[in-house]
């Protein structure tokens, strides 16, 4: 089993570029099916998830190139519309974005359920009640989300939650309905409007994206285009909460600040300096910082994603803390973890009361997720001794280059491959 064997107590100094936003990157690839001229996509991450979506995307005869690193071009014209199913995509989340695209393209769409973190229930209803108002008759049976329609028409959706993923791909079916689509109480987060301008800049009429009340016309067809992808405000926040944990001094580079201010803001209340330019922000953190309350929520609240980040620095805070996590119910699965690191802290029921202590101490620890992977890692950084993580490919699924990133600050961190007693064992003593 792979590995991250880290070395805690050095406060991590200087800048981190940040990589482009996974979550955005999952819909433009799906969308970008929805056309048969060339696509290229700037900005891609080169991530586990991002990586099993375009292998997919192949299965199902789409061109997909990686013309560099960060560049990727897309051909959809000999697309075949079969069941979308292998063992990878069983396990994110955003295969169900293929639905909305093929749905919109050929008018039947049949994808495997959708896996991605187990932070909660994840119903799907909000989708398919979207789909069923365009005119699409949806099933789900034998593990396979169903929704095919003779014609897509506009129609009014009201989304009882305001769901990312049921927006992202009503509003791609959408795109190429008849007609005109409003979709009421949409998400606003940021890879929502990404998406919306990622379409429009093939020929789609989206207005009102980052507003909860987004308008669709329906187009016959769509063009290739030319796309940037925005920075990840995921990977970015946790960096930056990365300088509060480790009492460090980080600037996140290639970032919008405006999607950072309420991880910004939450850090000035705990006491960081926050300084923000056109396209980075620094954080700086040199004392101990102080509790402060947290509740996760739509954004432009402060994303769930981003809340183990914030616990495992207010573990380390100077009084009491209380975080509830407003969006999934199982999102606390990493505080005994946390707690065997010596952590404080008691979950009842969605709410999480944090005594801060004055140090974490290293352990043998498990991902249970992808973010909570990424706030245990930044636990082990600036734990008393060492801290083995297992598990390290839910990390991997959103975070590109994440140990060499820290390590780029001034962690002690290694990946080991099939790790082994004596690797661990020569890590220890290189670093005792
Ligand atoms: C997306 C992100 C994820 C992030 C989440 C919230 C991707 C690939 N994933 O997940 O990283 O944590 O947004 O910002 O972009 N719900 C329903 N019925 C539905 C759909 C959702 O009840 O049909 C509920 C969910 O159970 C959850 C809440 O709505 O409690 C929000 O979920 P949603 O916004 O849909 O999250 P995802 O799109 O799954």
């Amino acid at each position: 089993m792979d590995q991250y064997i880290i070395r805690g107590g050095n406060p991590l100094v200087g800048e981190v570029e940040i990589t482009g936003a996974k979550n955005a990157a999952l819909a433009i690839l799906a969308a970008s099916a929805m056309t048969d001229e060339t696509v290229t996509i700037e900005n891609m991450p080169d991530e586990a998830d991002t990586n099993v979506l375009l292998r997919t995307m192949n299965d199902l005869g789409i061109f997909t190139h990686r013309t560099s690193r960060h560049i990727v071009r897309i051909n959809a014209a000999k697309a075949r519309n079969m069941p979308v199913d292998n063992e990878g995509i069983k396990k994110i989340r955003a295969s169900y974005y293929l639905i909305g695209a093929l749905l919109g393209k050929y008018r039947r769409a049949k994808v495997v359920l959708p896996g991605g973190c187990a932070i909660g229930l994840r119903p799907v209803d909000q989708h398919m009640k979207g789909f069923a108002a365009l005119g699409a008759t949806c099933r789900i049976e034998h593990g396979y989300i169903t929704a095919e329609a003779k014609e897509l028409h506009g129609a009014h959706i009201y989304l009882d939650i305001s769901s990312v993923g049921a927006t992202i791909n009503i509003m791609m079916a959408a795109t190429m309905a008849t007609g005109q689509t409003i979709i009421e109480n949409a998400a606003k987060e940021p890879h929502v409007v990404d998406l919306a301008n990622f379409l429009n800049s093939m020929g789609a009429r989206i207005k009102g994206a980052g507003t909860d009340v987004i308008r669709i016309r329906g187009v016959e067809k769509l063009h290739g285009t030319d796309y940037a992808i925005i920075p990840d405000q995921i990977e970015a926040g946790t960096f930056m909460m990365a300088s509060a944990v480790t009492r460090g001094d980080i600037t996140v580079t290639n970032v919008i600040p405006k999607h950072l201010e309420s991880i910004s803001a939450k850090l000035k209340e705990m006491g960081c300096q926050i300084t923000e330019q056109d396209d980075a922000v620094r954080v700086v953190c040199r004392d101990r910082v102080r509790s402060t309350h947290v509740k996760t929520l739509p954004y432009p609240g402060f994303p769930t994603d981003m809340q183990p980040q914030i616990t495992v620095a207010l573990g380390l805070s100077n009084g009491v803390s209380i975080v509830t996590e407003s969006i999934f119910e199982n999102r606390f699965k990493y505080v005994d973890e946390l707690v065997s690191m010596g952590a404080s802290i008691k979950v009842e029921g969605s709410t999480a009361i944090i005594s801060g202590v004055e140090k974490y101490t290293g352990a043998h620890i498990t991902a249970p997720d992808l973010r909570a992977g990424a706030a245990l890692v930044l636990a082990g950084l600036v734990a008393d001794g060492f801290t083995t993580v297992d598990n390290i490919h839910f990390i991997e699924r959103g975070y590109e280059d994440f140990y060499m990133k820290l390590r780029s600050l001034g962690a002690i961190i290694e990946r080991l491959e099939n790790a082994d007693e004596r690797s661990e064992q020569k890590f220890r003593l290189k670093y005792a």
